[in-house]
């Protein structure tokens, strides 16, 4: 194998895999060709990326600016103007056939560039609404006026998803205008994933034939850290609800009734603490029934990612970390699942004091899942336990929200291998596999309806701050980014052409 030099080389060295099962069928010639076309077509695009680096940086930015918060109809025009942005953005990017689909909620924009039957089809996924920026006086600059400050982009969004959904757009401009796409391109990317994708479902169900597919790729994640690529290879699910604890028929004064009628909040909040024993163990009968057991030698390889107790400890500012007996930090915001109050309230919470006992209190609760545990029966065993620990004296209403269930994509794909090779390319490390605590519910819909994997290739840091005040997203990584990603289409569809000859 000495004239496996290039790519080839650096592809057997990165994935531990034998050159000769990844390219059976080629001959030397047939390589140094593909290998000479490669490197032209890769260096064609950093020099394009190079001399267009502001006009990207500036596009996002204008972007940011629209407040596509979806989950607030305040800014329903806003969601509107912001699907508008990025079809033209799309549309000029080389698509030739950019649409704007309506759902019963936010639109999905849909935009394709077909080659050909003969060549495989890479389907990108992402979302261009936003979590809503409240607090807004926690933000140091306003969340829809984005700022450079420290070589990242600050605005809600940055990251989490219109900044990575960019990159793609770019990368998508720049292999049209060079002349090396590789494969076919459909974009779908959503109005609602921050309020959990309720129409997208339905869309993908009515839009199979459109949305065939041979990979689903996705930027909606995170790596390590910028000298620690990885790859993320599962999501956690989810079961997200709203309770509602009423004790008596009006608010009532609390030195009349206080002692004698049951405090809504009062009695919440011991609901709430019986939910989990002492060792963080959730107490909901039957809630671990279906989860994933992970053998010791998986767990002992999970452990082998990088990560510094103290330093997560001082990042996060406590003296301590807080969760299930028998895990690591790691497995706690992985493998196994949680249930976390995400908002509470009820009674008086004005200026000074009020005696009032009140009649009604309540909070929204939500489950992480890990595989195999289904949302919608962790729903229902949540709401009849729920119900079954209320005393007499309130009456309690649990409304299910949304949920999703957990995924994990396999290591030895051809498109985990592509993901892996083009980022040991532009990282100059070989990419971690890791599992993620976070959601995206629809990635499981488009397995079970699509029958399709994806490749979650995010490159958001977890100190990025998204969902919180001070969003940002690193340039290094918006760039990164954009860098990679032809190196995963070329990868892909080679490994693609290879695996079906
Ligand atoms: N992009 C995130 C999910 C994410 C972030 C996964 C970082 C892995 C690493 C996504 O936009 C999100 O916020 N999902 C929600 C669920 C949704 C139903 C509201 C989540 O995880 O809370
Ligand atoms: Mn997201
Ligand atoms: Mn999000």
């Amino acid at each position: 194998m000495q004239s496996c030099s290039g790519f080839w080389a650096f592809a057997a060295i990165a994935s531990n895999i034998n050159t000769e099962e990844m390219i059976p069928k080629m001959n030397f010639n047939e390589m140094d060709i593909f290998v000479q076309k490669y490197e032209k077509n890769m260096e064609k695009n950093l020099h394009f990326l190079e001399t267009n680096r502001q006009r990207f940086l500036d596009e996002l930015i204008d972007w940011l600016k629209i407040p596509s918060v979806s989950v607030d109809s305040h800014f329903h025009a806003d969601v509107l103007s912001a699907a508008s942005f990025l079809a033209e953005r799309l549309k000029e990017a080389g698509a030739d056939r950019v649409e704007i689909c309506p759902t019963d909620g936010n639109p999905v924009v849909y935009a394709e560039k077909i080659k050909g039957p003969d060549y495989p089809t890479v389907l990108v996924y992402g979302h261009y609404d936003v979590q809503p920026a409240d607090p807004l006086e926690l933000w140091d600059s306003p969340p829809f006026s984005p700022v450079i400050k420290d070589n990242k982009i600050f605005a809600r969004g940055a990251c989490d998803d219109k900044g990575q959904v960019y990159m793609h757009v770019k990368a998508f401009e720049m292999m049209n205008k060079t002349d090396s796409l590789p494969c076919n391109i459909k974009f779908i990317i959503e109005g609602e994933e921050e309020t959990g994708s309720a129409n997208l479902g339905p869309f993908v169900v009515a839009h199979k034939d459109k949305l065939k597919a041979d990979i689903i790729l996705v930027s909606d994640t995170g790596i390590i850290a910028n000298d620690v690529p990885s790859v993320t290879v599962g999501l956690r699910g989810l079961s997200y609800l709203e309770v509602e604890v009423t004790g008596s028929n009006r608010d009532l004064h609390s030195g009349l009734y206080g002692g004698a009628v049951a405090n809504p909040i009062n009695v919440l909040c011991q609901m709430i603490a019986s939910l989990k024993d002492a060792d963080q163990h959730i107490s909901i009968p039957g809630f671990y029934e279906d989860v994933e057991v992970l053998s010791q030698e998986e767990r002992t390889e999970m452990g082998r990612a990088p990560f510094s107790l103290e330093v997560y400890k001082k990042e996060l500012g406590i003296n301590d970390v807080l969760g299930e007996t028998g895990y690591t930090t790691l497995e706690r915001t992985s493998i196994r699942p949680t249930l976390d109050v995400n908002g509470i309230w009820g009674g008086y919470i004005g200026e000074g004091a009020k005696t009032v006992l009140p009649s009604k209190a309540y909070a929204k609760i939500s489950m992480r899942l890990v595989p195999h545990q289904s949302s919608e029966k962790i729903t229902q065993l949540f709401k009849s336990y729920f119900e079954s620990i209320a005393p007499d004296s309130v009456q309690v209403e649990v409304r299910p929200h949304h949920g999703g269930e957990a995924v994990v994509t396999p290591v030895d794909s051809i498109a985990f291998k592509a993901a892996s090779l083009a980022m040991e390319k532009t990282f100059g490390k070989k990419p971690i596999p890791v599992r993620s605590g976070g959601s995206i519910p629809i990635i499981a819909l488009f397995e079970r309806e699509l029958g399709l994997k994806s490749v979650l290739m995010g490159f958001g840091l977890d100190s990025d701050a998204i969902h919180s005040p001070n969003e940002h997203y690193g340039l290094f990584n918006f760039y990164k980014g954009i860098e990679t990603i032809p190196y995963f289409y070329e990868n892909y569809s080679k490994l693609k052409r290879e695996e079906q000859k």
